[in-house]
């Protein structure tokens, strides 16, 4: 069964085809991080302005690459959401075109899913149901969650970001301490032999008690706006390259903080798990993947960590999720419009 997906929810023109809903025919991206590098952000009108523009070469090189015919494609999937609602109908309309123009079904997929099934491509991953009962982290530039996997498919939201995502976070945090975009890699590795104590930033968390969207578990749920704000204040109080610590400290520092709200709400979420996973760009962070290693030995359960090559938003974990009998396929698939704000469950 060889599914070609498409990814268009955020900044990432992406197609892939996946067999059997693990094996990775070929995977193509085209990241649009230039295009919106001068705004600090993604432009929503700049992405899917360019998606139109990318996405039938995009498609097409994923079909040559894996080698295939038009006529061996078995089924056309593409991300229905959450994300943004002019780059998301994007891949949509062309997967549901693509799919009718091959007289294939069409399935769409919900993007949180795609990147828990990311955690299952690459030569070392294991099978869905290996994992689970499992706690996932999905923390990317869009999206900051921990979700409980009860078995494939069966998902429970326990707790989630009430304002920015760990990933915006890491973005904003990089323009001002003036590292560029996208600020989470560049973070990374500016704060590689920094001393994380340098500054004490607040760690990001909900007090107990506080206003938590849809009565989640307030200690299972991230806030990082504020962590935002005190590094701004922080910068104004002591200007990088002046005579307080260097920025590699600062970066240290400020990693430190999000990185430690993401463990504390990984621990608090794990009790009667088997496995904890982590997906998504900011799942990339070398600090986040020893942190959440301590904690999973401690803890005595697995960790499954997404592989780097499908960490970041891309069309095989699509593919992979719509591979594995997920999705909304039938005429509901090719009713489907573009949904930014589609749920998990
Ligand atoms: O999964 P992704 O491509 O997009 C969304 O679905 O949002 O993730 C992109 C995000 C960006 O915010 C980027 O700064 C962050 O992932 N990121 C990182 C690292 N690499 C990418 N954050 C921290 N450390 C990294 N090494
Ligand atoms: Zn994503």
């Amino acid at each position: 069964m060889n599914v070609l997906g498409i990814e268009t929810s955020c900044d990432e023109t992406a197609a892939a085809v996946v067999r059997d809903g693990c094996r990775v025919l070929s995977n193509v991206v085209l990241s649009q991080t230039d295009l919106h590098a001068p705004y600090g952000g993604v432009v929503p009108e700049i992405a899917s302005r360019r998606h139109a523009e990318a996405l039938p070469g995009i498609i097409d090189e994923a079909r040559r690459r894996a080698g295939l015919a038009w006529h061996e494609i078995d089924e056309v999937a593409a991300t229905a959401g959450p994300g943004l609602a002019a780059a998301l109908l994007v891949g949509l309309s062309a997967g549901k075109g693509l799919a009718l123009a091959l007289e294939r079904p069409f399935c769409g997929v919900n993007h949180l899913e795609a990147h828990l099934y990311s955690l299952f491509l690459g030569a070392s991953a294991p099978a869905p149901g290996e994992i689970c009962p499992c706690v996932a982290l999905l923390v990317s530039g869009g999206h900051t969650c921990l979700v409980r996997v009860e078995r494939p498919g069966s998902y429970r939201m326990l707790g989630r970001t009430v304002d920015d995502a760990a990933g915006e976070a890491f973005d904003k945090g990089a323009n001002l301490l003036g590292l560029g975009y996208p600020g989470g890699p560049a973070i990374d590795r500016a704060a590689r032999g920094g001393a994380r104590d340098a500054v004490r930033f607040p760690r990001g968390r909900q007090r107990k008690g506080a206003g938590c969207p849809d009565g989640l578990d307030p200690a299972l749920c991230f806030s990082f706006s504020g962590v935002k704000t005190a590094l701004l204040y922080y910068l104004r109080e002591h200007p990088a390259g002046g005579a307080g610590p260097a920025v590699a400290d600062i970066a240290a520092s400020y990693q430190e903080a999000i990185v430690e709200a993401l463990v504390r709400g990984c621990r608090g979420a794990l009790e009667g798990a088997r496995c904890l996973a982590a997906a998504g760009g900011v799942a990339l962070n070398g600090r986040l993947r020893e942190r959440l290693a301590a904690l999973a030995a401690a803890a005595g359960v697995r960790l499954v960590l997404a592989d780097p090559a499908y960490c970041t938003d891309n069309a095989a974990m699509v593919a992979a999720a719509a591979g594995a009998g997920r999705g909304i396929r039938g005429a509901a698939g090719l009713r489907l419009d573009a949904w930014p704000n589609m749920p998990l469950a």
